[in-house]
């Protein structure tokens, strides 16, 4: 299926200025020099700028220890957009891009050093016209936050959002603290130099395309938002399965797991898109106090609940895509008598009155079969006459599947006549797929940063209502003397999973 017609431009563009209005900005990137800033926030940066959606008056400066200069530190940058950029490097573009990028040298807990920074920072507004705004870009480990923000507060770095056209703005990533208690801990610590229309943070699941299109789907369309109830839609699935396992990541990993690395943020984000009413406008806080109430309104957890309803796992040794793979007690940096678990699985409910009954089913997991993110929703049987009179041979039920990624799109799947004499009924799918490659989840959200719209990005409030969720969970499994279970890597999980869904009369979904 096709893209038809010329595509509608929102009024005001979602309150969003136009390509070429964007306002001035100078991007500071503590960490600048680290994995996250060369994985994804350079990459991401040079796509922005093919797109010309890069402010005019821009620049970008890396803060870190390292031993970098401009010239070095452009060439990190390079290096990081040719491994890393989902489009390919072009001379003409690079070259004004690297104009943009320069680095400072310095320590988070040195005051001469955020001295140094905020002389170049006053350098940067004179040569690129940045007007004094400011987006302070925390790519560091959560230790480190309150360090970086008291910095700049007391080197005088951090201006009131005043509504007089400049600001600043901070940037956090995820994970936000371990627990509800060490997640406020931070949250306060941020909130004592920044008010929350200057944080923006991050669960970069928000900003992949699929994901965002959730709400468009949703609300844009006749034909979704009237069967979207309890009263025709019988259980939601939705999967976040990894087929790469801890990879280098062991020495956080190690401190998380699964259900607080998944589940606290990208998997109850996706649920809350899902479960949300329609927001009263598109405005930023409309649409995360739409979200807030389905978190708030998600059941808790009681000890019953966690023991017959939540199932982890941990990968042990197994085949995946054909090559052995190692379990994850023998990766490197995990302790051999590690509990942590790699897989969650879990049924939950939403008790207001759109969702009463409907079970909402999340998994997550490393070292399964394959990568695939998928929400699928499974409507109600029809009755059991007609076409679905037969007992032995039950008609399947319709199915909206909704792919974040890979292969990103999604599916209808209806039941349709063989053509031919006979009577002989089958599931087909009526599909969607994006035709052109979708821009990666970090442009979206540096695009939204540097434009001050915060819709996409986690409120306070929201990520403390996750932890308050999953906090029980963590507690029960901490006391607990039993392992995780053990699932082959390349498997679906444990077989407790399954089970958890066969008690239910249902199965997951083979993806
Ligand atoms: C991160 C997790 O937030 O998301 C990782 O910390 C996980 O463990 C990653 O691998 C998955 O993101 P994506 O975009 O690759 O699906």
């Amino acid at each position: 299926m096709a893209m038809n017609g010329e595509p509608i431009v929102l009024p005001g563009n979602l309150g969003k200025p136009a390509k070429g209005a964007y306002p001035p900005c100078a991007l500071v990137i503590f960490g600048g020099a680290g994995a996250l800033t060369h994985r994804k926030l350079l990459p991401a940066l040079y796509n922005l700028a093919l797109d010309g959606d890069l402010p005019d008056h821009a620049a970008i400066v890396g803060f870190s220890m390292e031993e970098l200069n401009d010239e070095s530190y452009r060439n990190f940058a390079r290096d990081a957009i040719e491994r890393n950029s989902r489009r390919p490097i072009c001379e003409a573009q690079w070259t004004g891009f690297s104009r943009m990028l320069s680095f400072v040298r310095g320590r988070f807990n040195e005051a001469a050093d955020y001295q140094s920074l905020r002389g170049h920072l006053e350098y940067v507004d004179n040569e690129f016209g940045t007007s004094g705004n400011r987006v302070y870009y925390f790519a560091i480990p959560p230790a480190f936050i309150e360090t970086c923000a008291t910095g700049l507060h007391r080197a005088d770095m951090i201006r009131p959002p005043n509504g007089n056209g400049n600001f600043t703005r901070v940037v956090v990533e995820k994970p936000i603290g371990h627990s509800l208690a060490s997640s406020t801990a931070i949250n306060d610590r941020i909130a004592a130099h920044f008010a929350e229309s200057q944080i923006f943070r991050i669960d970069h699941f928000l900003g992949k395309e699929t994901v965002e299109n959730l709400m468009v789907l949703r609300f844009a369309n006749a034909i979704f938002e009237p069967l979207w109830t309890s009263r025709f839609i019988d259980h939601v699935q939705i999967t976040v399965a990894e087929e790469e396992g801890v990879g280098t990541r062991a020495a956080y990993y190690e401190t998380a797991g699964a259900l607080r690395d998944m589940v606290q943020s990208h998997l109850l984000q996706v649920l809350s898109i899902i479960g949300m009413e329609p927001p009263r406008s598109t405005a930023a806080d409309s649409v995360r106090d739409a979200k807030l109430d389905v978190l708030q309104s998600i059941r808790p957890f009681s000890d019953e609940d966690i023991e017959k309803y939540v199932v982890r796992g941990q990968y042990g040794a197994g085949l995946v895509g054909g090559a052995p793979a190692r379990a994850y007690r023998d990766e490197d940096n995990v302790a051999p008598d590690s509990r942590v678990e790699t897989f969650v699985a879990l049924k939950c409910w939403i008790d207001n009155w759109r969702w009463a009954g409907v079970p909402f089913y999340l998994r997550t997991g490393k070292r399964l079969p394959k990568r695939a993110s998928e929400i699928a929703i499974y409507f109600k049987s029809v009755p059991r006459i007609l076409y679905n009179a037969n007992p032995r041979a039950h008609l399947a039920s319709n199915m909206l599947t909704i792919r974040i990624q890979p292969d990103e799109g999604l599916s209808v799947h209806i039941i349709s006549k063989v053509p031919g004499p006979q009577a002989r009924l089958q599931q087909v799918a009526v599909d969607f797929h994006y035709q052109t490659t979708t821009p990666e989840a970090y442009e979206t959200l540096l695009r939204d940063i540097i434009v001050g719209d915060q819709t996409l990005f986690m409120r306070r409030d929201s990520v403390e209502a996750s932890w308050q969720l999953v906090d029980p969970i963590i507690e029960s499994w901490a006391q607990s003397p039993a392992e995780p279970p053990v699932y082959s890597a390349g498997s679906w999980g444990p077989l407790e999973a399954a089970l958890m869904m066969a008690a239910d009369g249902r199965s997951w979904r083979v993806l």
